[in-house]
């Protein structure tokens, strides 16, 4: 178990430090196709989680940027005006809105679901960006571990409410979850709310990121006949105020070859914009293309088989109704 855990973080380093950071993103942009970028979202309504910073606002501007209406999901409404006015500004765009909420708490995505979902419109493009590693063990008022909640709860209580807008936009709805590569390192576990005693943020991160992967399976398999399409994705290491916070040694290490925010979130845009023939759901992406789930003989794959138990806990915490 020992040797097991440690051969997942030096192939996960090894990998990382040279796939993942900038000279990585240069490498692969190679083989990248300009057309793929050419492509518009005029008419198409896309909702984007965390939009007022680092990926998320680089996500935000791409689509805007390609004539989409966009919903800038944030929970701060200064800092989201302050997002929401650069944007425009930059795009030309005043197809641009700001929708405010704290996804810490599962009562205010409720809410936040009811009120936009009461505009009936149909829903294109949901970027479930927004997230978190917070070091130090934090509980929300409702009770749900700080970094679950933002990045597990949210985005699955989120999604599964605004489906019927998802599937107003059949057959060419998509769900884009913004996980991460550090999910290499941990199996799935259905410790949610990490009770152990020795709370490790990255670790519980982590843990986060591997349910969003195989959450975005699952979605993809319940939801196949429903004209909706799920991706995950890693974006590489790329220099966000959310890096510099809660990873500075990783900042400092990589300094210079960090990816730009752009960079960061090409795969994202890209994701919106190809196709739906050209992707295959459930997949788990990285700089344009299919990436592996798990790295060799890290012992990880077989914990995907919870995911259907995972998501009945999910919903028990967040009280969602049992499963359908
Ligand atoms: N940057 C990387 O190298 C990297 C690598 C792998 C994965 N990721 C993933 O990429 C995503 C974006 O991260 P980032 O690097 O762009 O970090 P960031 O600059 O910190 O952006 C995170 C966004 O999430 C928002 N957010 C955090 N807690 C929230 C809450 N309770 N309610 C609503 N919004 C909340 C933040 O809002 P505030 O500005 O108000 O805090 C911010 O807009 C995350 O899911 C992260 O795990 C990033």
């Amino acid at each position: 178990m020992f040797i097991q855990k440690a051969w997942r973080t030096a192939a996960f380093g090894l990998y990382g430090f040279t796939q993942f950071t900038k000279s990585g993103f240069v490498e692969h942009a190679k083989k990248f196709r300009e057309e793929d970028m050419k492509i518009r979202l005029d008419g198409k309504n896309c909702l984007v989680t965390g939009a007022n910073s680092g990926l998320g606002f680089a996500t935000a501007e791409g689509l805007a940027s390609r004539g989409a209406t966009v919903y800038m999901l944030c929970r701060n409404k200064e800092r989201g005006e302050t997002a929401l006015s650069e944007i425009r500004s930059k795009t030309g765009n005043m197809n641009v809105h700001l929708e405010i909420c704290d996804l810490s708490s599962i009562n205010e995505v409720k809410s936040f679901a009811t009120k936009f979902s009461s505009m009936e419109k149909p829903l294109h493009v949901l970027v479930n960006n927004a997230g978190l590693l917070e070091h130090k063990r934090a509980t929300t008022t409702e009770g749900l571990e700080l970094n679950f909640a933002v990045n597990v709860a949210a985005p699955y209580t989120l999604t599964e409410l605004v489906m019927p807008l998802l599937e107003k936009a059949s057959p060419d709805a998509r769900v884009i979850t913004v996980s991460s590569g550090g999910m290499y390192t941990e199996p799935l576990n259905n410790n949610l709310q990490y009770s152990e005693s020795d709370f490790d943020g990255t670790k519980q991160y982590a843990r986060n990121k591997r349910v969003q992967v195989a959450l975005t399976e699952w979605w993809a398999e319940k939801y196949s006949s429903n004209g909706v399409s799920f991706y995950s994705m890693h974006p590489g290491w790329a220099d966000t105020p959310g890096v510099a916070k809660s990873l500075p040694g990783l900042s400092e290490k990589l300094s210079g070859n960090m990816r730009s925010n752009d960079e960061g979130a090409d795969t994202v845009v890209w994701l919106a914009l190809q196709p739906k023939d050209k992707l295959i759901p459930g997949s788990f992406y990285f700089d344009r293309a299919e990436a592996k789930k798990h790295l060799k003989f890290a012992g990880t794959a077989s914990s995907h088989d919870q995911i259907g138990s995972i998501v009945n806990s999910i919903r028990a915490l967040c009280s969602l109704p049992p499963n359908p």
